[in-house]
């Protein structure tokens, strides 16, 4: 069954006409969007649109479902749920404990911190080299000249493919996330794993020094992992690892280009960006997510069944303010900032420490070059909801030197 029906017994406030890609206002602000529709109802809502389904509006349900694998399955973790039947079988994505761990622990080992700081001088360089391409110019769209390149060419370097795919492997992940008429889901995963599979096997017998190697080219655990799973999984750090960055940046300098003190105090203090990367993230979460309802439960106040699915926004933890005070200000001086811009539990994202370097490494090697700057098209700026949320085109403009 594709379509859930209502729920017979559903509360009238429960109800909610809300497409959770599309609620009204997002294209001028995704985040006011969610909060509206937070602040309006209560903490667990339904709605009929994207196949049927429950929304989890509140931090703390958003977090215990992400975290809860007993209760709630990653079976199914896109809505609508046909297209999350569609990407079931990833590897670790839509895997529960306890099969998930083996992988997991892999992929925590090699996305580890260690890993990360040495890439750190490499980002560092390339931040630089992308800004020094554009400063003279006194004015850039920050999405096409910076942020879909600067995490790509670092992931790829971290998996050593060729900086030339570079292109064609984010028009596949764009194609796998958002499918459009130009090629379908499946067309797209075929390609990738057509490109990927000659890569991982030759991993497997010569193994180099980079991500897929490690991974796939020592037993772990007194197990190897076969071709099939490298290339799933591979598949699913690629998809996973592009888009976030990428999106989550313009948010970023978004707000920067807004906020003139958190300007100031960063360019006065570099060392300050890992405090405000981390505030950033509470106040931008930017992936929606779902989860599959294992078995009949009385759930706060509400009754869920077994094949339910309950989209959680992460966007809507770090903006409540029963977690946080004072939630719309962005201050770098919070003490906790509590959020699951980062997921919850067995499946927390494995390459948050790389996500949290990029945007850190980004800001500070901006603000070194372009202390002040300000949004050049702010009138026109469309942000778009998803799996995960984006800006469209983000002209930022500055004094040219
Ligand atoms: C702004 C940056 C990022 C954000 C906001 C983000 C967010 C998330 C979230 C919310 C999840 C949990 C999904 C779930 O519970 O079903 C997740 C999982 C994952 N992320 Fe990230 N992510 C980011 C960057 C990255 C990067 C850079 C990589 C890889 C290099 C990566 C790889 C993964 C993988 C492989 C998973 C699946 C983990 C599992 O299922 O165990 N992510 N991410």
């Amino acid at each position: 069954m594709t379509h859930m029906e209502r729920p017979a017994d559903l509360q009238p406030d429960r109800l909610v006409d809300a497409d959770i890609y599309d609620l009204p206002g997002m294209e001028r602000g995704f985040h006011d969007a969610w909060k509206r529709l937070q602040d309006a109802n209560p903490d667990i809502v339904w709605t009929d649109r994207n196949e049927g389904h429950w929304i989890a509006l509140r931090g703390e349900l958003v977090a215990e479902i992400l975290a809860d694998h007993e209760r709630f399955s990653s079976r199914i973790i896109i809505l609508p749920r046909s297209a999350g039947e569609e990407h079931s079988g990833l590897i670790p994505t839509t895997i529960d404990p306890p099969e998930h761990r083996w992988y997991r622990k892999q992929l925590n080992e090699n996305l580890s911190l260690k890993f990360v700081r040495e890439l750190e001088p490499d980002i560092r360089a390339l931040a630089g080299e992308l800004i020094d391409g554009f400063v003279a110019d006194g004015e850039t769209e920050f999405i096409a000249s910076y942020s879909a390149i600067l995490p790509i060419r670092i992931f790829l370097q971290l998996i050593d493919l060729p900086q030339d795919d570079a292109p064609r492997l984010k028009y596949l992940t764009d194609m796998m996330t958002n499918p459009g008429s130009e090629m379908t889901m499946a067309e797209a995963r075929d390609e990738m794993a057509a490109y990927l599979l000659p890569v991982v096997t030759r991993r497997m017998e010569t193994p180099g020094g980079d991500m897929i190697s490690r991974m796939v080219g020592r037993p772990f655990e007194g197990r190897s992992m076969t071709a099939e799973e490298a290339l799933v999984l591979t598949l699913q750090v690629l998809v996973a690892g592009m888009d976030t960055v990428v999106n989550f940046l313009g948010f970023a300098m978004l707000h920067l280009a807004r906020d003139g003190d958190m300007r100031a105090r960063l360019a006065a203090d570099p060392d300050l960006a890992p405090r405000a990367v981390a505030e950033l993230f509470r106040r931008y979460g930017s992936v929606t997510i779902a989860r599959l309802v294992r078995e009949d439960m009385d759930y706060h106040g509400i009754r869920l069944r077994a094949g339910d699915l309950v989209a959680c926004p992460t966007v809507v933890h770090g903006l409540d303010e029963r977690e946080n005070d004072d939630p719309l200000r962005v201050d770098i001086d919070r003490a906790r900032p509590r959020h699951s811009a980062f997921g919850q539990g067995a499946h927390r994202c494995p390459g948050q420490e790389l996500a949290r370097s990029e945007v850190a490494i980004t800001l500070q090697e901006w603000l070194r070059r372009i202390p002040d700057f300000q949004v050049a098209n702010a009138d026109v700026l469309r942000q778009a909801g998803g799996i995960n949320a984006h800006i469209d085109r983000l002209v930022l403009q500055w004094p040219a030197p």
